[in-house]
């Protein structure tokens, strides 16, 4: 770390850590922000905000919307973690089909997995040491050796880390050592969940409890992708959005140098408005492409349930279109369970859909085949 970077107006503080390198360790929350300074960015946000709400007030039936927006967002959290794999073998994994078995894969099924389990323990738990052990433990549970799976899932981390270089004294940027970790985490919980959470507007909540959790860097791996669902949850616990629907990752990786540095600023110089302005506009982008999304699916939905309705006035074809919104691949078997229905009739109800361009065979699966509702899939990412 270049220890010159760092001005006296760093919040934290430089200390000694293994192999002769210095770690940071970021002074608790709350800093002073000036707030005139990000004004008009957060007059932007919010107007996203309150449009992506309203948006979501007409969709009716939010989960049309939020698992092709979970599944767009474990895609791209994912990528900018250098994991890749496509929303075809995505939704071959979420079924369990054969085949669908690369590690990759697993780790991104793995993300919508933390994402939906961390959504839902926010009905009974704040964000605390728990929620946030849970996330991680979700995230990296069942990967091989090589993939995560020996950097103890859902536990803080035991070893001094490191980001950018090969070595903590080449690094980039050094985080708490571990004997700082559940101190610096302690702090971040207390912040959370402060007796007087209104004095600050939940969007630069977010923005101080994101650039926080990355600082502290808590476990061994899986840092960025934990600090970036805990984004949707913090808007979420304050009530700014009702429905999982904000993921940030989309924007984020378009500007992937820019979020890194603007977060280095932040420790090294105490930046904290050019972190919190850049995070707003992040904030803004996100919601005019969630609305996007809304869009996309609303109106394909629209499409379909009309053009089903005309040609085959059946409420089986009708049931089946909704499941592909929440699961856009299906096999025959799948069909029977779901419409409770013979092989036969299953086959052609899907037959029906391909027939009308909804569904369309997926190539190398014969037993069973697969069918895949792709403009479904292409709509979320
Ligand atoms: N200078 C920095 N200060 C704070 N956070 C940073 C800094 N640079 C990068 N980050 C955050 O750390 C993440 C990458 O760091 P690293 O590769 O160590 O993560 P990780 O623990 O492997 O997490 P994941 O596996 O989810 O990417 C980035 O996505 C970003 O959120
Ligand atoms: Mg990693």
């Amino acid at each position: 770390m270049n220890l010159d970077l760092f001005s006296p107006d760093a919040p934290g503080r430089l200390i000694p850590t293994i192999q002769g390198a210095t770690a940071f360790v970021p002074s608790p929350l709350p800093p002073k922000i000036d707030l005139a300074a990000v004004f008009s960015e957060y007059g932007s946000a919010m107007a996203g905000i309150g449009m992506l709400n309203a948006k979501m007030a007409q969709l009716g039936n939010p989960k049309l919307i939020i698992r092709p927006l979970q599944r767009r967002e474990a895609l791209l959290s994912s990528a900018m973690e250098g994991t890749y794999t496509t929303s075809d073998e995505l939704a071959l994994f979420e079924i369990g089909a054969d085949g669908a078995t690369k590690a990759d894969t697993k780790e991104v099924f793995n993300y919508v997995t933390a994402l939906t389990h961390s959504v839902s323990l926010m009905r009974e738990l704040p964000i605390c040491h728990r929620l946030i052990r849970e996330a991680h433990d979700k995230l990296l549970s069942g990967l091989s050796q090589q993939r995560g799976g020996h950097k103890r899932p859902g536990e803080y981390k035991h070893d001094q880390n490191w980001i950018g270089g090969v070595s903590p004294s080449q690094a980039r940027f050094v985080p708490p050592p571990p004997a700082e970790t559940v101190e610096a985490m302690n702090q971040l919980e207390a912040f959370i969940n402060r007796d007087a959470p209104e004095d600050f507007p939940p969007l630069i909540e977010a923005a101080l409890v994101h650039y926080q959790f990355e600082t502290i860097h808590p476990f061994a791996d899986g840092n960025g992708r934990v600090g970036r669902i805990l984004i949707p949850l913090v808007l979420l616990s304050r009530g700014l959005i009702k429905d999982a629907v904000f993921y940030p990752s989309a924007s984020l990786e378009s500007k992937k140098d820019i979020y890194i540095d603007r977060m280095f600023d932040v420790s090294t110089k105490g930046d904290w408005t050019s972190w919190v302005r850049f995070f707003l506009k992040i904030c803004q982008e996100t919601c005019e492409s969630s609305i996007e999304v809304v869009d996309k699916v609303l109106s394909l939905q629209l499409e379909y349930r009309e053009r089903a309705m005309k040609e085959f006035r059946s409420n089986n074809v009708v049931i089946l279109i909704d499941h592909l919104f929440s699961s856009p691949v299906v096999s025959t078997p799948i069909v029977m369970g779901l419409l409770n229905v013979t092989h036969r009739a299953a086959r052609m109800t899907i037959g029906n859909l391909e027939r009308i361009g909804v569904l369309e065979k997926m190539e190398g699966f014969n037993k069973p085949e697969y069918f895949v509702a792709r403009p479904i899939l292409r709509a979320g990412s």
